[in-house]
């Protein structure tokens, strides 16, 4: 169906129509498109704009539109221009006249600013229950690995003990945050537009709240203007999945980091591990290392909607309609990097021992051995120095601060005595960061704990 007929002499050029026509990306907004008809007919019947029985054959009308594109019995064609046009059109085949007074008080502008919002509003539930899935994985690992030690880093460099718990709980922090924000901007894009119409609203007497309690949104737009040209709530989202890839592409490092064999903390299923076509003993960490390049199309469909928002005057215009690919790839690609992360994560097995064992070298307890030495009264920029020549020390004699003889400790500082290996033991430094937030086994215990209830929360 062509809706501009009457001031056309010509039929559109079929490469023109090809360029311009938006259905082989918008018709997976059918049903939020076919709800919000089925709301604006019952108003427009309400308000006696159009009559009962015109309104009630329009919404049976388009339920049966529904349920034939669900069963596959309806099919998109090869030339409608978008879901609207082609629902309409089907309508109108299948009711005649009652449905061509379906688009009385609407564009397809406030129609397709309405379609996205109901689109993207049900992807933020999706996306939110993946990544609450994620951090319930996350929570159960913590508290199994709550007292596997293994050293923290800074610049990739043994920095001070950790347990394997704390690290993995700094990851659900991130996607708790991720799950607030796609909240957030669920909360923003979910109210209704319908009434905006073109731009300028309309004379029609609607009652555009009633519209929006069908369509269960918290409320209306206020300005018409804005109503049908703001896609900040797109710009929104695709910020918030951006961040959620970054995240994630972090956390994706670390697990081909750890699963290197100069690392060998974790090993990944083999389910979730793919192999070499020439090298027979390769086990590659595949879907760590896509999870971390699709971070890349997420920022791309990020800046391809900022820029195609950027310089375009009140109210709608064309550009608006490349939203849908950038933002749907954005959406897609978020959700497969989920499905397959979660699960990687939740079968990796874990390698205890050999994080114990690279805590061991790196001497990450030498802030403790300082901190150590601040209990027997020398000033911490003297214990620095202190521990710093020691480690020298150890260096060159190869060994470490557990295993370096006492007289060496008294050489470079007199105040040292035997009380320095109880402080300087791995497991003790970890123990007894137990300030809030920190990393002792009963602290992240405790974190996963509380995560479980902020979870049920949510
Ligand atoms: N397919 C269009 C889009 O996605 C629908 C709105 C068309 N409106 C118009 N005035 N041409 O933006």
């Amino acid at each position: 169906m062509k809706l501009w007929t009457g001031r056309f002499k010509k039929e559109l050029d079929p490469r023109t129509n090809d360029f311009n026509r938006s259905l082989p990306f918008d018709s997976r907004m059918y049903r939020q498109d076919i709800m919000g008809s089925i709301a604006h007919a019952e108003m427009l019947g309400e308000c006696e704009i159009i009559t009962k029985e015109d309104s009630l054959k329009i919404v049976e009308g388009l339920k049966g539109i529904l349920a034939d594109i669900e069963s596959g019995k309806l099919q998109f064609d090869d030339v409608s221009e978008d879901i609207h046009t082609f629902t309409e059109g089907e309508l109108t085949k299948r009711i005649g006249d009652a449905g061509k007074r379906l688009h009385t008080a609407r564009s397809r502008n406030d129609q397709v600013a309405l379609d996205i919002r109901l689109y993207l509003r049900d992807e933020c539930d999706t996306l939110v229950e993946m990544l609450k899935e994620l951090v319930g994985v996350i929570a159960e690992k913590a508290e199994q690995y709550s007292e596997t030690v293994m050293p923290g880093y800074t610049h990739l460099q043994r920095a001070q003990p950790i347990v394997f718990g704390h690290q993995l709980l700094a990851y659900a922090e991130m996607a708790m945050r991720d799950i607030d924000r796609i909240g957030d901007c669920k909360k923003r894009m979910n109210v209704s537009p319908l009434g905006s119409c073109a731009l300028a609203g309309t004379t029609y007497p609607l009652n555009r709240q009633s519209v929006a309690e069908k369509l269960n949104m918290l409320g209306v737009t206020r300005n018409s203007l804005d109503g049908v040209s703001d896609r900040d709530f797109v710009l929104e989202l695709a910020s918030a999945l951006s961040i959620v890839m970054v995240h994630l592409s972090r956390f994706a490092e670390e697990v081909i980091l750890w699963c290197s064999g100069e690392f060998k903390f974790i090993e990944l299923d083999d389910a979730f591990s793919t192999g070499s076509s020439i090298m027979p003993q390769k086990k590659n960490p595949d879907i760590a290392e896509l999870v971390r390049g699709k971070s890349g199309r997420v920022f791309g469909d990020n800046m391809a909607l900022l820029t195609a928002m950027k310089g375009i005057p009140l109210a709608y215009n064309k550009d608006m309609q490349e939203d849908k690919e950038a933002i749907f790839d954005a959406v897609d690609t978020v959700e497969k990097c989920l499905s397959a992360f979660t699960p990687m994560l939740d079968t990796m097995r874990v390698n205890a021992a050999n994080m114990r064992k690279a805590a061991s070298f790196g001497f990450i307890n030498a802030t403790d051995c300082a901190d150590w030495l601040v209990g027997e009264g020398l000033p911490f920029r003297d214990a620095y120095k202190a521990t710093g020549e020691l480690v020298a020390r150890c260096i060159e004699l190869n060994t470490s601060l557990e295993d370096l003889p006492l007289d060496e400790y008294k050489k470079v500082c007199e105040r040292f005595n035997d009380g320095v290996y109880i402080a300087i033991d791995l497991e003790k430094c970890v123990r007894d960061r137990t300030v809030y937030g920190g990393p002792a086994p009963s602290e992240v215990k405790r974190q996963a704990a509380e995560l479980k209830l902020r979870l049920a929360e949510i």
